[in-house]
Parts: C-alpha cells; sequence; structure tokens
C-alpha cells in the first residue's frame, strides 16, 4: 500500500515527546512488510535542520485567508529511517526554534496542512491512505473530503489517531477564513462547543479513528476535555491500537547512548554499570534502589505531586532510597523540584530540561520508573523501562492498564489506582520490599525484558484497518 502519515513530530527530526517516537517508528515497521510509507512533517529550524543536508523535492504555494505563502517540499540527502521524510519548509511559520507553544500555532500548522494538501495534489500517485496525527494535522481529513479545491481525495481513506486529546487546538469562528473555502453548509464539521476545533473535526470526518490503547478509548468516551459525547457518537469508526516501540533504537544490547550495553543474561552488570555512571554524576549512592522519573512535568504526567512524595519518602524513610527526575515543564513544578535538592544532598537529583542520552541511560540504570499519571494514552516509557529491565510504578490509566500488570497478580510491575501522594508512597515501599528480595527481583527483572512490545504487531494491525477502508 502507499500510505502518508502526516504529523507535527518524528523522530529524530523533531520531538517534543511520544508521537515523534510513534511517527518515526510506524512508518519503519510498514516499510519493512513491504508497504511505501512516507512521513509529511513541517522543517523546523532545529539540531536536524542545522546537523543534515536536505534537496528541494517540490516548491508551491498555500493559501491562508488573504496571504499566499511559498513552501518548499525539502528530502534528506541521505535517509537511513527506512522509510521517506519529506519536511515541508514554510519560511516566516516554522523557521523557529520549538515545535509549538507560539501564539500563531493556528496559523502555522493550517498553513502546514494546506501545503501538504497542495503537494499531495501535485503527487503522481494517489495515496491508498493518509494517516493523521493529533490535532495539528486534525483538519487534513475535512479538507479531503468537503474542500473542492482538493475534491482529488473525496474518495482517499483517511485515519486519524489520537495522541493526546488534551490538546484539541480550537480557536474562535473570527478566523473561519484560515481554512480554504467551503459550503457554509459543513461549518459542523469543525465545530466543536461554538468553536472551531481541529481535533473535533478529525474525528467527525475521518474514516476511522483510532486511539495508541484499547483502555485510552474507553476513558475518552467518558472524560476527554469536553468533547466524550463526540467520542460516544463516533465510537462505531474508533478502535484503539497499543503503540509499540521501536525495538532497534531502544535495545539495549546495541544503544550507542549507554555506558555498558546488555542483554537479558548480562543485565546484572550492565544495569550495575550504568547505574554507577548515572549515580556518580548526580551524586548519588548506587547501593540504594534508584527511582526514577522522566517526562514532561505538567498535571497530566502527575508531575505536580513529586515534589511532596520526593519529600515524604525521603523525610520518613531517610537513607533507603534515591530519586532522579529528568523533565521539563510548569515552572512552578520544575521550582519545586529544584529547591529539594538541598535538603536531601546524596539521596535525589532532578536534571530540569530535555536530554535523550540521559534519558536512555536512565531507562538503562534505573531500578524503578514512576509514572503516576493522570492521563496517559499509552505511555511510551513504561515500555522502554521494561525493555531495559527497570521495573515501572504506574497509576492504571490509559495505556499503562494495557502494558503492566502487578506483581501482586503474576505480573512485572506495581500498579496503583489514584494519582495521589499516598497511593505512590504506597507503591514505593511495595517496590522497596521487592527490590530486597533480590531473586524476585532479579526474575521480575528477567521476566520484563523479555516481553516483545516492537511495533510488529500494531504495525500490521494499522495495515488491516487500512486494508478494510479499501473501495
Ligand atoms: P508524552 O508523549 O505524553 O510526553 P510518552 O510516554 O509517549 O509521553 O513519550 C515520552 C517520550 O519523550 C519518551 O521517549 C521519553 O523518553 C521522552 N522524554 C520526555 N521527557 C524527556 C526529557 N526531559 N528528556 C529526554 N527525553 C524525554
Ligand atoms: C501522547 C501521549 C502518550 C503517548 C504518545 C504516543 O503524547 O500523551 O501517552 O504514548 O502520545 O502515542
Amino acid at each position: 500500500m502507499d500510505i502518508i502519515h502526516i504529523s507535527a513530530e518524528c523522530y529524530p527530526a523533531a520531538k517534543v515527546g511520544g508521537l515523534a517516537d510513534v511517527v518515526g517508528a510506524l512508518p519503519k515497521y510498514q516499510a519493512l512488510m513491504g508497504h511505501s510509507a512516507t512521513v509529511l512533517m513541517p522543517f523546523y529550524h532545529g539540531k536536524f535542520s542545522r546537523e543534515n543536508e536536505f534537496s528541494t523535492f517540490f516548491s508551491g504555494f498555500a493559501r491562508l485567508g488573504h496571504t499566499n505563502f511559498a513552501f518548499n517540499v525539502l528530502k534528506p540527502k541521505t535517509n537511513t529511517l527506512g522509510y521517506e521524510l519529506l519536511l515541508i519548509d514554510i519560511p516566516g511559520l516554522f523557521d523557529r526554534d520549538n515545535v509549538y507553544s507560539y501564539h500563531d500555532d493556528s496559523e502555522r500548522f493550517i498553513t502546514f496542512q494546506i501545503a501538504a494538501l497542495n503537494w499531495l495534489r501535485e503527487r503522481e500517485k494517489t495515496p491508498d491512505v493518509v494517516h493523521c496525527h493529533d490535532q495539528h494535522t486534525g483538519f487534513i481529513p475535512f479538507m479531503m473530503s468537503k474542500v473542492r479545491e482538493y475534491q482529488r481525495f473525496e474518495n482517499v481513506p483517511t485515519v486519524f489517531t489520537i495522541h493526546n486529546g488534551q490538546y484539541q487546538g480550537q480557536f474562535g469562528f473570527d478566523r473561519l477564513y484560515y481554512l480554504p473555502p467551503f459550503h457554509s453548509y459543513f461549518n459542523g464539521l469543525v465545530e466543536w462547543h461554538n468553536l472551531i476545533n481541529p481535533l473535533a473535526s478529525a474525528i467527525k470526518c475521518a474514516w476511522r479513528v483510532t486511539t495508541v490503547s484499547p483502555s485510552y478509548l474507553d476513558e475518552i468516551s467518558y472524560s476527554m476535555n469536553g468533547m466524550e459525547e463526540l467520542l460516544r457518537t463516533e465510537r462505531g469508526k474508533s478502535l484503539g491500537i497499543l503503540n509499540g516501540i521501536d525495538a532497534d533504537v531502544w535495545n539495549p544490547e546495541t544503544d550507542p547512548m549507554l555506558e555498558k550495553n546488555f542483554d537479558v543474561k548480562t543485565a546484572d552488570e550492565g544495569k550495575k554499570a550504568n547505574k554507577d555512571l548515572l549515580c556518580s554524576q548526580f551524586g548519588l549512592d548506587p547501593s540504594k534502589p534508584l527511582f526514577t522519573f522522566i517526562g514532561r512535568l505538567v498535571g497530566e504526567k502527575g508531575a505536580d505531586i513529586l515534589p511532596d512524595i520526593i519529600y515524604d519518602v525521603l523525610h520518613y524513610s531517610p537513607g533507603e532510597q534515591n530519586i532522579l527526575i529528568l523533565g521539563s515543564g510548569e515552572k512552578h513544578v520544575e521550582h519545586a523540584l529544584l529547591q529539594l535538592e538541598d535538603q536531601f544532598k546524596g539521596n535525589y537529583c532532578s536534571y530540569i530540561g530535555y536530554n535523550e542520552r540521559l534519558s536512555h541511560l536512565i531507562y538503562a540504570g534505573a531500578d524503578f520508573l514512576l509514572m503516576p499519571s493522570r492521563v496517559e494514552p499509552c505511555g511510551l516509557n513504561q515500555m522502554y523501562a521494561l525493555r531495559y529491565g527497570t521495573v515501572p510504578i504506574v497509576r492504571r490509566t490509559g495505556g499503562l492498564r494495557d502494558t503492566v500488570t502487578d506483581i501482586g497478580d503474576n505480573g512485572f510491575g506495581v500498579c496503583h489506582d489514584q494519582c495521589t501522594k499516598s497511593d505512590v508512597t504506597h507503591a514505593i515501599h511495595r517496590a522497596k520490599l521487592l527490590y530486597q528480595n533480590k531473586r524476585t527481583f532479579k526474575k521480575v527483572r528477567k521476566q520484563i525484558m523479555e516481553i516483545d512490545h516492537s511495533w510488529n504487531k500494531a504495525a500490521l494491525e494499522y495495515i488491516e484497518l487500512y486494508q478494510s477502508l479499501k473501495l
């Protein structure tokens, strides 16, 4: 099949979170299965654009309201990704360092979507399916089916994946002119609660909607920032497909970012070497169990309760464990995390910022990874942790519920029900008991490293879904 993925992120070209990991891996697995997979994304002026060379593949214009934008479609001169990567360069809108969080994000991503369809319209071959990811690409299914300029795509199936329903991208009807002209009869297809909402539009217009785990699909029918009713209405065309991980990038045997590579047989020595390095870097004692957290420091991830948890655990059971946090996000959380460092020097440290290498080292060197998420559509961290022999401690929600079962049920993680200080501290207490029982701990570690969370299964599920849409 000829598959086009459209996304705001794709690893390694631009990554803010798990969306990038998914869009950077799923097409590779689809290509390995014999399909043609292409990723279309904006060309940001970050590290990837500075460190690679590109050739211009297509030049055109996109119109946003009354303004014309010139755009170029670029290709990296060397591509070893395993799928085709095309980057849309729109000067004035994407030649900035960051992916999101600009005042004109709506304009930026609508222009990107229009440019993407303008290029696709000129492409010789009509794709078999267009697979869009998250709200930044949410108007594509609508435009392909209801905007006259793109009539050529009326019968091209669209799949829309909700990676995170918290971010919806809504804006006022005063900016309806951002979208290319369409009959006002279709206004309802871009609207939700009296605002223009790309996520709602995608859920209404895509041929199929998927979520990144089955449990998340169930949860959003009763909790998704006011869009529950729409999800219930469109449930018939929706499906939960659990994400996989890129087992080549996330492989402790070959990962170049580790201090020492290891496999199931050499996990004890391998993990120890990585833990020793981490502990020496952060002034921690490697003989203690190491609890870690990696992620965006936002309410969704339960990051706001981390400072209280750290205080409680280290104050009431001093010297029994170490805690290391890697993340960035809400300033008050960052500040609270940093403030605790002096008080618990030697047992706690936080690295505020984004650091890909450090994240790999933590997955490899930690004993436990905390994920107290309030909302977790899938979560990749727990799957990376499992592959690197680190026991996940997760709140039972979304994809965490679908990937981690509790040691008490013959599983391989520590699960808790609420995103509260008491639930998490109790889970940490249970984890320490597991750590003390060396035989069981080693057994669990071996067991988790052998779980196959690679994309093989999910990539096939997506192909079957696309094939079911063939006219
Ligand atoms: P989300 O996409 O909601 O942030 P996921 O669990 O799907 O959550 O994916 C998060 C990804 O981002 C993982 O690859 C994780 O290792 C990475 N990550 C998050 N924060 C950081 C950070 N501060 N430094 C390095 N990697 C990070
Ligand atoms: C989102 C979700 C996360 C998921 C990722 C990849 O960012 O918050 O849970 O793993 O997308 O699908």
